[in-house]
């Protein structure tokens, strides 16, 4: 049983928080968040979605099947900008999914996209890095839900000082197809149209999320890291 209870998460999604994996530093656990159960969640949607089963509303459950879809039905490269999944732990705080943990090139933990925008605005090398993930989204045509801000993390080589170069954007959560169909098996040009959203709607939200703080409005409550120093 791994104790996280006693720790800090560096970070928290609406549905999860996230901690170092106290084990291997190079791994993060995720856990349903303690103040939002899979209940509440359910009870939180209204007719008809709240007759769904319980399972249908564990993030980790769904992650982890996704995650086990991936690995077999597409070629290795597909985890290039997705992070990789390690299967289930048993935490104190419940059941935890165990995951690549995205650290720059000095051990922090990888700024979110929405982060990342927020204080470095939208330079050119953020830019090219959209660009290729947004390339590789229509290369794998990857079943996703919409790109959102806050489910990318930003992976970056900080060596040289003062120019720090995005390595890549690595995508931590929102992957596979909300519908009842996986991804692989839709017919290719509906996998191939929905990808194209994807990216469509990526773009969108970045220029939304700039327009928001040109207009001086705030960055909303998720994406942000509690800390960064964890190593
Ligand atoms: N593998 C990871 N590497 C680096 N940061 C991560 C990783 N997974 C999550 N995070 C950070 O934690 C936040 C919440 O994680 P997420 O998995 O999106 O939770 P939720 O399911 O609640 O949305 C993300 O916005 C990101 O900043
Ligand atoms: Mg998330």
């Amino acid at each position: 049983m791994i104790a996280l209870k006693a720790l800090k998460p560096f970070a928290a999604g609406g549905n999860r928080w996230c901690y170092v994996d106290p084990s291997d530093s190079a791994r993060c656990i995720k856990v349903r968040r303690p103040d939002f159960s899979i209940a509440e969640r359910r009870r939180s949607k209204g007719f008809p979605k709240n007759l769904k089963p319980l399972s249908s509303f564990d993030d980790n459950l769904d992650e982890f099947n996704v995650m086990a879809s991936l690995e077999r039905h597409y070629d290795d490269n597909i985890f290039a900008h997705i992070s990789c999944c390690f299967g289930f732990v048993d935490t104190d705080m419940g059941r935890g999914l165990c995951s690549e943990l995205i650290r720059d090139s000095d051990g922090d933990v990888s700024l979110s996209l929405k982060q990342y925008l927020w204080e470095n605005g939208y330079d050119e090398d953020c830019r090219s890095a959209v660009n290729a993930l947004c390339e590789h989204w229509l290369a794998y045509r990857v079943p996703s839900r919409d790109l959102i801000l806050h489910n990318v993390v930003v992976q970056r080589e900080v060596s040289v000082p003062d120019a720090p170069k995005i390595q890549r954007l690595v995508v931590i959560d929102g992957v596979g197809s909300a519908g009842v169909i996986p991804g692989h098996l839709m017919p290719g040009f509906m996998q191939q149209k929905k990808a194209q959203r994807k990216v469509a709607n990526i773009h969108q939200r970045i220029e939304d999320l700039l327009s928001d703080k040109a207009q001086g409005k705030g960055p909303g409550m998720h994406g942000f890291l509690f800390h960064s120093g964890q190593k």
